[in-house]
């Protein structure tokens, strides 16, 4: 069991952990989850000792870690850690990864340390690449081989910052299968993770973390889908916005369009919304504004409502004032307004972008 009691977290300009105060029992897989900058990095950097605590305690079973004099490498040993970028020995083979830790840190014999390691390879899925080197590896067999080394000293509890947020989306799903996989058993976890069909998915508890600390906490059920507190309900029913800025004739069109369409996929939009949306996209950018502006520059947000699902588009653009609702060729008005209702203009000569208008899009 860990327990945090008051931890404080400062550096010279901001305090993301103000007064932390939480239990981590046995077996709980738990998944950080918050806005950008609330600490959750820091959180978790704190429990392994990577960041010293400003103020507070943190203990392990009976181990107060944050004592003065604690052996660090003792902590380490307890708290694993899986980080963002794997951090592998690249002059090794992925074997050696894994029994480096365990030969000399847990005294273990080459034997030993060989047959445990040859187990967690095969346990995330990569036993046929024992005698490869990290560059030979996808990232996402990197990321598996990360979590299989730091298996091998058989912590605890192991710490992840979100461990799959560097790779290519192709490989997410392996990574978290093995995560899924490892939170079965009784592994005590505390993952960072955007994803947060992922974070219900796998863990017993969640902490949404802002305002200096935990802010709420709770069962997936509570707190994706009953939660108390407004910030925590607007941050897991937030669907993100997409922006997208144009700064040449030359643009990607069809790059973009794809990018429109894969958030769409991702928020569940209707098949019949995300027409409509690319429609916009096409006729009032690619038609209208691309052709017009001599030197495009446009930054269009794409925005999903939490309250009813309403899309809206918005674009601002440079340009002297142009009103497209009324200047546009009556054609293209008529079809843009096929897939759009509530267009509004409005200028703003004392911004660089001086243009702006949005709309819903009709569902
Ligand atoms: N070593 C440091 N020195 C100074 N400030 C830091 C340091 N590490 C983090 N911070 C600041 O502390 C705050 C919390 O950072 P942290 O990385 O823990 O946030 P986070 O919740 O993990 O964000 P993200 O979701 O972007 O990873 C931020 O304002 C950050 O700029
Ligand atoms: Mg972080």
């Amino acid at each position: 069991m860990i327990r945090i009691e008051h931890l404080k977290k400062e550096y010279s300009d901001v305090t993301p952990l103000k007064d932390v105060s939480t239990e981590i029992r046995d077996g709980d897989v738990i998944s950080v989850i918050g806005p950008s900058g609330t600490g959750k990095s820091t959180f978790i950097r704190c429990i392994n000792l990577l960041e010293k605590p400003t103020d507070g305690r943190i203990f392990i079973d009976d181990m107060e870690i944050t004592a003065p004099g604690c052996n660090i490498e003792k902590v380490r040993r307890k708290v694993g850690m899986v980080f963002q970028s794997f951090n592998l020995f690249p002059h090794i083979t992925v074997i050696e990864n894994i029994m480096l830790a365990p030969m000399d840190l847990a005294g273990k014999s080459k034997q030993e340390a060989y047959d445990e390691g040859m187990e967690l390879l095969r346990l995330v899925g990569l036993s046929e690449k024992a005698l490869s080197y990290p560059e030979e590896l996808s990232g996402g067999q990197k990321q598996r081989i990360a979590i299989a080394r730091t298996l091998a000293m058989d912590p605890e509890i192991i710490l992840m910052d979100e461990p799959t947020s560097a790779l290519d989306p192709t490989m997410v799903g392996e990574v978290q299968e093995v995560i899924r996989k490892l939170s079965k058993t009784v592994k005590t976890m505390m993952i960072v993770t955007h994803e947060m069909n992922f974070a219900k998915a796998i863990s017993n508890r969640v902490f949404y973390m802002d305002e200096g600390g935990i802010l709420e906490s709770g069962t997936p059920e509570e707190i994706f889908d009953h939660p108390e507190n407004p910030k925590t309900r607007r941050f897991v029913q937030q669907l993100k916005a997409l922006e997208i800025d144009i700064e040449s004739r030359d643009y990607d069109f069809p790059g973009t369009q794809g990018r429109i369409e894969a958030y769409c996929i991702k928020n569940q939009v209707s098949r019949r919304l995300t027409k409509h949306v690319q429609l916009t996209f096409e006729e009032l950018i690619q038609q209208n504004l691309v052709k017009i502006l001599e030197y495009p520059g446009i930054h269009i947000c794409i925005e999903i409502s939490d309250r009813d699902g309403a899309m809206v588009f918005s674009a601002d653009y440079n340009g002297p004032r142009y009103d497209i609702l009324s200047e546009c060729d009556p054609l293209s008005l008529a079809v843009l307004k096929s897939a759009v209702s509530k267009e509004e203009y409005f200028f703003d000569g004392t911004k660089e972008y001086a243009n702006r208008i949005s709309m819903e899009i009709k569902p």
